[in-house]
């Protein structure tokens, strides 16, 4: 990484602003410049005091400051960054983005500049669900914008779910990787001309990792019928699986994810077949090849009714009714053996006892290249599975790495990066 790179940082409305002193810490201490710009909002969480001296530069706050204006337009301010970051970005600023709108210094800058934007979004669960923010993400994204995922878990109004704010070291690492890729002047690069006006094509998300490339993930449980109205199941939300196609999409990859019956939204850019049994999730795994990477998260049911009843079962008799249960067929194992085995194979272990160790002869048994296992011990409602962090054992062919307690988005976000240099 050069050390002459200039970060300009939008700080936003929200809680999570005070995450943003960090950040400005990290960018410093990776060589960086850094300068602020706070928006109306933002200066009610943070001061510019705080930013101005961990920065060491002047904090930009209006678009009406006869003074910068002289010394430094706010069109030069826009355009002297190798890279904007907004963090946080609220649900606010990512619609006025949308929209085009240049009411104050921040969004003004947005609107005028030619450099790559990465914006960090953190907002109330319910506003990041909302069909309005979800919308502005697309449209944002298309326009060549970077949008994070923003993690999941308990937020500061005392909801939790997805919209909080990534950790500083993520937002950190997606800022390395935004500069490492950079091809040409503020994102520029040579991509060939842009067919609607003859220019270079801005296309910022040319540095992705793992752009060019298809993974696919399976997610969720699998339901396995018993008769019309039951059916063999386990505790499996889909979390895990979904962050992780939600930030192999983020790192520029074409995405299929094989989800068995879960209650969770598509990530943005993701193609989604929705499956029910093992059988069938086996099937949209085999339909979806050649893929560069296959990340199997599902927690397939081991076993199915060896018959599926077309009525429902009486319970008349004066014994129970026996299940007769036939195995599933191994979809990783499977995938392992195929002809068109993807390049790197990864699968989920979910364990209760000797982690590392029956990760490790899982590794052997199902023939895949890494397997991330978690420890799926403790009570129901406290457990990984269902919840909303993951704490894994990365087990490859050379080693063990120990990730502790993280958001599931989190160990999603590390597990694509450490894939992205794999394939480097
Ligand atoms: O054998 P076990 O279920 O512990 O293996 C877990 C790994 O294997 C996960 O990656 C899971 O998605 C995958 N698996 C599979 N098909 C099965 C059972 C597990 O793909 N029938």
């Amino acid at each position: 990484m050069a050390v002459s790179k200039h970060i300009l940082l939008i700080i936003g409305g929200g809680i999570a602003a005070y995450k943003a002193a960090e950040l400005i810490r990290l960018i410093k201490k990776s060589g960086m410049t850094v300068r602020c710009v706070l928006t109306e909002s933002g200066a009610q969480f943070v001061t510019p005091m705080t930013l101005a001296a961990l920065s060491e530069n002047e904090v930009h706050t209006t678009l009406w400051s006869l003074k910068d204006e002289t010394e430094m337009g706010h069109i030069q301010l826009s355009r002297e960054a190798d890279l904007i970051v907004i963090c946080p970005a609220t649900a606010n600023l990512l619609a006025k983005m949308v929209g085009g709108i240049a009411d104050d210094l921040a969004t003004t800058l947005l609107l005028a500049t030619d450099a790559p934007v990465l914006a960090v979004p953190a907002m109330n669960v319910r506003m990041w669900q909302h069909a309005a923010t979800q919308r502005n993400i697309a449209q944002l994204r298309s326009d060549g914008i970077m949008v994070m995922h923003p993690d999941e878990g308990d937020m500061a109004c005392g909801e939790y779910g997805p919209g909080r704010l990534p950790e500083p070291e993520s937002v950190m690492r997606e800022i390395v990787n935004c500069l490492s890729g950079e091809t040409g002047v503020h994102g520029q690069n040579e991509l060939g001309p842009n067919p609607l006006d003859g220019q270079p094509a801005f296309a910022p998300n040319q540095h992705r990792p793992l752009r060019g490339k298809h993974v696919l993930v399976t997610a969720g449980p699998t339901h396995e019928p018993i008769d019309p109205v039951r059916y063999i199941a386990n505790r499996s939300s889909g979390r895990q699986g979904f962050a992780i196609a939600a930030a192999a999409a983020d790192a520029g990859a074409r995405v299929t994810l094989v989800a068995g019956p879960v209650h969770l939204p598509t990530p943005a850019g993701v193609m989604r077949i929705d499956v029910e049994t093992a059988v069938e999730m086996e099937q949209a795994v085999h339909d979806a090849l050649p893929a560069d990477v296959a990340i199997m998260v599902a927690a397939v049911a081991d076993w199915r009714a060896d018959s599926q009843s077309g009525q429902k079962i009486k319970k008349d008799g004066a014994a129970p009714a026996t299940l007769k249960l036939t195995e599933n067929p191994d979809i990783l194992a499977g995938l392992a053996r195929h002809e068109q085995r993807p390049a790197l194979l990864i699968g989920f272990a979910a364990e209760t006892e000797k982690i590392a160790e029956h990760a490790k002869a899982k590794l052997e048994k199902k023939s895949c290249d890494w397997i991330v296992a978690n420890d799926v011990s403790g009570p129901i409602g406290e457990s990984v599975m269902g919840g909303t962090d993951n704490s894994v054992h990365i087990v490859t062919g050379t080693g063990t790495e120990i990730w502790e307690r993280l958001p599931k988005m989190e160990v999603a976000r590390r597990l694509i990066a450490k894939i992205g240099e794999e394939l480097a």
